[in-house]
């Protein structure tokens, strides 16, 4: 079985050195695992939560994009798409918007720092916080729900936002799933062994405390950046102290075994900082050297960047799109069209409400359920290779023709000119089989 893994980037700011560490890097490498199906996106909705420059977003945008292509991600086997590309998501949230306890919301740690900092200042509770703040988790659940993710790599400080997904995911299951898990239920993922680099003084790398190594500057931004970094005031010839030197964390997250026991004993033996900032801009240089010709190519062809995205979210849409269906079905969001042609106006009751349901499965295929007039699932098609023959088999076994069903143990299956169309649950006795029987010959049953 395949793990779905989706993350989402905000697109506030420029990708740094830190990024690629702690996120990038890793997200790409678990992409290319043979089991890995993997959901990347620019989080550009949750990006206008924090930002009302539209120029920094737009641009933030163009940078992320950029910079996930030119380190290797690969779009043919990743889908790879903005948020805001996929309606679905925003139709999503409102689903989820309508079973999200305020209460849950009320605790989120980015919504209660803000109250908390406005109560210190004698400010009002609320000064200043948008809906889009405190609504930000029910999106966030609905990037994640919308594609069934099983794990979701995050960093710390979003781990209670993915819990979130998963209480809300779980009270809509429970609410309109009829014994069903209509939402996968997902796990955060917390890379334990990925570096937090530090930054150039030695704190976290963070655009907040304007430290950071750019990721794709020319290489003399790089070595600029380099000079910056705080070391102690150790002459050359004296020995350095490599593990209490954040220099030296910056090198080993980038260098082979062999490399870091070589640079340590040079910085044992008394290696000049200003050549130890040297070795570092060789090593940073060539890891990214490569990869910023393949960004700066990219971005200067914005036009070409677009489609990349739009074929992502193509892909995306193919899953969104009918699962959507399914949940505004389940909701109770119908067609009136569909119930007439069961019904066929107000004739047996079993059969007015009766309903055919088709949706297309993870794989691409087509399927369709028969649900009984509770909602209770009669029958679920087998799987259709196109939408045209799974429609007919649904046809067939509404036009009234004899139906060919057979019991199995507790459950049963529907045939179509000898082949089997679709199975039943299991029941939980004979009797409830034959029951569940009855209710689908009335429900299929030639309607007078
Ligand atoms: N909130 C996340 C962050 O700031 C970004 C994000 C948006 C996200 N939607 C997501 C992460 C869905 C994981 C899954 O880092």
């Amino acid at each position: 079985m395949t793990t779905r893994i989706l993350t989402g980037i905000t697109t506030t700011g420029t990708p740094h050195l830190g990024n690629y560490a702690g996120a990038i890097r890793p997200a790409i490498i678990a992409s290319r695992a043979a089991d890995a199906d993997s959901f990347y996106f620019l989080a550009d909705y949750h990006a206008l939560i924090k930002c009302d420059e539209p120029a920094r977003i737009q641009r933030s945008r163009l940078e992320i994009a950029a910079t996930w292509l030119a380190l290797g991600l690969d779009v043919n086997k990743a889908t790879f798409y903005r948020q805001s590309d996929i309606p679905e998501i925003p139709e999503l949230c409102w689903l989820l918007t309508c079973v999200a306890g305020k209460g849950l919301l009320n605790r989120a740690h980015a919504y209660k720092a803000s109250v908390d900092k406005n109560v210190e200042q004698g400010e009002d509770p609320d000064a200043g916080i948008t809906m889009g703040l405190f609504s930000y988790p029910v999106l966030m659940a609905a990037d994640i729900l919308m594609f069934n993710a099983h794990k979701v790599p995050v960093g710390r400080d979003q781990i209670q936002h993915v819990e979130m997904a998963r209480d809300i995911g779980q009270r809509f299951n429970h609410l309109f799933g009829q014994g069903k898990e209509l939402f996968t239920l997902p796990e955060a993922v917390i890379e334990e062994e990925v570096a937090t680099l530090p930054g150039l003084d030695g704190r976290k790398m963070s655009k907040s405390y304007d430290n950071t190594i750019p990721l794709f500057g020319t290489a003399k931004q790089l070595k600029e950046a380099i000079a910056r970094i705080v070391t102690d005031s150790r002459a050359p010839g004296e020995p350095k102290d490599a593990d209490g030197s954040h220099l030296f964390t910056l090198y080993q997250a980038f260098a082979s075994q062999a490399q870091q026991v070589e640079f340590r004993a040079e910085l044992e033996g008394g290696l000049a900082w200003g050549e130890a900032k040297n070795r570092l801009f060789q090593l940073l240089d060539n890891e990214l050297g490569e990869a910023r010709e393949r960004y700066n190519a990219l971005i200067s062809k914005p036009a070409d960047l677009e489609d990349i995205l739009l074929a992502g979210a193509a892909k995306a849409r193919k899953i969104a799109t009918p699962f959507l269906g399914e949940l505004r079905e389940a909701v109770g969001l119908r067609s009136f069209r569909e119930q007439v042609q069961v019904a066929g106006g107000e004739k047996k009751k079993a059969a007015k409400s009766a309903r055919f349901v088709s949706f297309r499965d993870e794989d691409g295929s087509f399927r369709f359920r028969l649900l009984d007039a509770a909602g209770e699932q009669l029958l679920l098609s087998k799987s259709f290779a196109d939408g045209k023959a799974a429609g007919q088999a649904s046809k067939r076994l509404q036009s009234g023709e004899a139906l060919d069903v057979r019991a199995e143990g507790q459950a049963f299956s529907v045939w179509l000119d000898g082949e089997s169309v679709g199975d039943s649950p299991a029941f939980a006795d004979a009797a409830a089989l034959d029951i569940a029987i009855a209710r689908l010959r009335e429900a299929l049953a030639p309607q007078e």
